[in-house]
């Protein structure tokens, strides 16, 4: 059975959630609650929301909104109802009653419930509706969090969940992982237990919040938000009724029970109304006093706010987690503690709560934001100095790590890697019918290529992948000289198409500022110009290549990371793409044919009104605020991904999608022919120049974003020479190169280039 028509019910923080990225992926769905009008306003505040839940404004278009007493008639063509309401047993199975009614034969029923055994919310339903059941657990928000667990129970009919799991996986772009049918499934089992051990253990050891979640945070490759930082996000009012319901439902030896205590603390603050970030703060609050923001913390022991105080710990200089976890002061004995209790009782929990140690550590990855899962967390302590801490705790050693002994869980062989099983032996980590991971083909293969800013990867089928390597993939002489050596490999008959992908949190984020600013601390203008000639040609070159070159993107794509993306003869893009020519933050034009490459799409754009303005205008607009897209699919409408770009939901999927279109695009390739221009001219300079000086009345541009406005708008119109027809592209590349040189030297742009790299964030001089 395909997917084409979806329905949520429950129209709270989840469905609406839910229904929004069903909308994201293309596709129809029907958002009911108990209460009318409130589907509405939660499609309205998901728009409204930053970041919004929908990828782009029109995706809301595709959810009907109603309420349950009088459109429940709209759920009757829906192949699959998702269940999104209030977390009662009875109330989900009287919906489940009313939907039996209703829905389409062989539709697929599931709920979103994060507690809640599946035998228990079919119990006393018809043999029917057990057939066609399962939980779909999503992670808050859903847009960006990538897991889902998934149970069926033994009635469920395996094509019934096979369509949701693939339409979840492929066009909503979760990573679908099957849990067994027990409480909090895997994530909030383990994650739950995570936190009341960071709380209690905290409270005992007598630290503070903000060396709690400082030593739980970012060594333990957690999130910086730790362990209170966290509760304060999620909500801490949520805690109780999470620790509450398995405390209920799990059996009584659970060690879960020894570890968690009801803390009178937290009680006292949900009474308040102190229940984070939603609420009036929680163990850190924001104070406005005058124009000044502070942050406030939490003391542990009276539960008043006092100033946040940076933590000062020995442990926390060290790098290596061993380390921390031996160190004795309270920081390694927090650490120490949590790491014990949490991945001890990971080890245990296999294979009662999942097939395999791997999907355990994907689930925390994917759905806790952990680096690495307990079992990674184990091998990089050391199983034996795991087991042995273990003992020496007076703690019990799981059977898994005394089956494992001295050895490690992960381990790769012949090329794969492979995860100790709970039936004592390795075996290799699946990978889901098209996914492609770069990580993969690196354990068992060597790169073709390689240098300090980028390696080129054999990924088969004649099909070469180029990888950015450096730091945040700045982009230097090393990146523009490994484009040129997989251009010369694919000019010498080396390859069939050329894939421009990595899997760092972020593509690119532009040129190295770092050398740029060090080039300019020397007066060296002749290698600046260089440097941007260099990167001219490279890209340019990728555009003349003789076979077919395809960006597949995901994360940020800035500056000099959208102008090669731009260069490339499709892009496969993940849905979570933000491309952005952003280089007036840094005093600069783009100019590595960033400039030249938007306005070329803009004039060819169907339905602009007639004459060269039009276009400029658009291009003008996009580079002078240095606007970044909110998701791939945002980028199609600003011209920074072409309308024939294409869109990969689930980031797994990404490589193996953008090696099959460089490998469709093979037998019709040819090379784009030469873009010339039709260009405004100084009137339309004057036109753009009044419009910046507007800008700068109304206090909207500072000084020096006037200098570069009038750069922008110098390549743009076409230069010195006027009114110009048919201008070959070359003219604005040598425009863009001449403008930026005149940039670089000005103390402003260099201002600017350095808070950004000593700050990350513009300079508005
Ligand atoms: P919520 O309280 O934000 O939303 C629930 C919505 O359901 C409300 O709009 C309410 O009007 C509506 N509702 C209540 N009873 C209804 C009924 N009988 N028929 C139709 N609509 C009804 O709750 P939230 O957080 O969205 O949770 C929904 C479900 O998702 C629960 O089962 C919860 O355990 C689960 N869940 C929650 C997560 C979270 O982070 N909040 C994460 C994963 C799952």
């Amino acid at each position: 059975m395909t997917i084409r028509k979806v329905a949520v019910i429950g129209a709270g923080l989840m469905g609406s959630g839910i229904a929004a990225q069903v909308a994201n992926a293309g596709v129809a769905v029907v958002l009911l609650d108990l209460v009318p009008g409130f589907a509405a306003g939660a499609v309205a505040r998901g728009l409204a929301a930053q970041p919004s839940a929908f990828m782009h404004p029109d995706a809301a278009k595709r959810v009907t909104t109603g309420d349950l007493e009088t459109d429940l008639g709209l759920v009757a063509d829906c192949d699959w109802i998702v269940e999104a309401i209030v977390e009662k047993p009875e109330a989900k199975r009287a919906l489940y009653e009313r939907l039996q009614a209703v829905r389409r034969r062989g539709s697929v029923v599931s709920s979103n419930t994060s507690t809640i055994p599946l035998d228990h919310l079919t119990s006393g339903l018809p043999a029917a509706f057990a057939a066609d059941f399962m939980i779909t657990h999503f992670f808050n928000p859903p847009r960006f969090m990538r897991l889902l667990e998934v149970v069926t129970g033994p009635a469920t009919r395996p094509e019934a969940a096979a369509a949701v799991r693939r339409f979840a996986d492929v066009a909503m772009g979760k990573v679908v992982i099957d849990c067994r049918d027990t409480p909090g499934f895997i994530a909030n089992r383990i994650g739950t237990l995570w936190l009341s051990a960071g709380t209690r253990h905290a409270i005992d050891l007598g630290l503070t919040v903000e060396e709690a979640d400082a030593v739980a945070g970012p060594p333990m490759g957690v999130p910086r938000t730790g362990i209170f930082g966290l509760m304060d996000l999620v909500g801490i009012d949520l805690m109780p009724l999470v620790s509450g319901s398995l405390r209920r439902t799990l059996r009584n030896d659970d060690a879960f029970h020894a570890v968690h205590r009801d803390e009178p603390l937290i009680a006292r603050m949900i009474a308040e109304g102190r229940i984070g970030r939603k609420g009036k703060g929680g163990f850190f609050q924001m104070q406005r006093q005058g124009g000044q923001r502070t942050r406030l913390a939490i003391d542990l022991a009276t539960g008043e706010y006092r100033p946040e105080q940076a933590p000062d710990l020995a442990s926390l200089k060290l790098r290596d987690l061993r380390a921390l976890c031996a160190h004795d002061d309270r920081g390694g004995r927090y650490a120490r503690a949590l790491l014990l209790d949490t991945c001890g009782y990971a080890a245990a929990l296999v294979p009662e709560i999942a097939g395999g140690i791997e999907d355990v550590d994907a689930a925390m990855r994917l759905g806790y934001n952990w680096r690495e899962g307990p079992f990674e967390l184990i091998d990089r302590v050391g199983a034996t100095w795991f087991a042995d801490a273990l003992r020496a705790a007076g703690r019990p050693v799981p059977p898994l790590l005394q089956a494992l002994g001295d050895r490690s869980f992960y381990r790769v062989e012949n090329g794969r890697l492979q995860a100790f099983g709970p039936d004592g032996g390795y075996h290799d980590v699946a990978r889901p019918e098209g996914v492609l991971l770069l990580a993969d083909i690196q354990r068992a293969s060597r790169p073709l290529a390689q240098n300090a800013a980028a390696a080129l990867w054999d990924i088969g089928d004649g099909v070469v992948c180029l990888e950015f390597t450096s730091k945040m993939n700045a982009l230097d002489e090393a990146s523009m000289a490994m484009i040129d050596e997989a251009v010369a490999m694919g000019r010498a008959g080396g390859l069939k198409a050329l894939v421009i992908h990595n899997e760092a949190a972020n593509f690119s984020v532009g040129a190295n500022l770092a050398r740029l600013q060090d080039a300019a601390a020397r007066a060296a203008w002749d290698e600046i110009g260089q440097m941007i000639e260099a990167g001219q040609r490279s890209f340019r070159a990728l555009r003349a290549a003789p076979f077919p070159v395809v960006g597949a993107p995901s994360g940020l794509a800035l500056g000099g990371g959208c102008e090669v993306l731009m260069h490339c003869h499709a892009v496969q893009a993940h849905a979570e793409t933000y491309l952005g020519l952003v280089e007036i933050g840094v005093g600069l034009v783009p100019s590595w044919g960033g400039t030249t490459t938007l306005l070329t799409r803009w004039a060819a754009m169907p339905g602009l009104p007639k004459g060269p303005m039009p276009a400029v205008s658009r291009a003008f607009e996009l580079i002078s605020t240095g606007k970044t897209s909110s998701s791939a699919k945002d980028a199609q409408s600003l011209g920074l991904l072409r309308a024939s770009d294409r869109i990969t939901m689930n980031r797994d999927r990404l490589l193996a999608d953008a090696k099959a279109l460089a490998l469709s695009l093979v037998a019709a390739h040819a090379p784009p022919a030469p873009v010339t221009l039709r260009l405004p001219g100084a009137s339309g300079r004057a036109a753009l120049a009044m419009a910046v000086e507007g800008f700068a009345a109304l206090g909207k541009a500072t000084p020096h974003d006037v200098t570069v406005c009038a750069a922008i708008a110098e390549v743009l119109t076409g230069g010195p020479a006027d009114p110009i027809e048919d201008t070959p592209d070359d003219a604005l590349y040598a425009l863009e190169h001449d403008v930026n040189l005149r940039l670089v030297r000005t103390p402003e742009t260099q201002a600017r280039i350095r808070h950004m790299l000593e700050t990350g964030k513009p300079l508005r001089n």
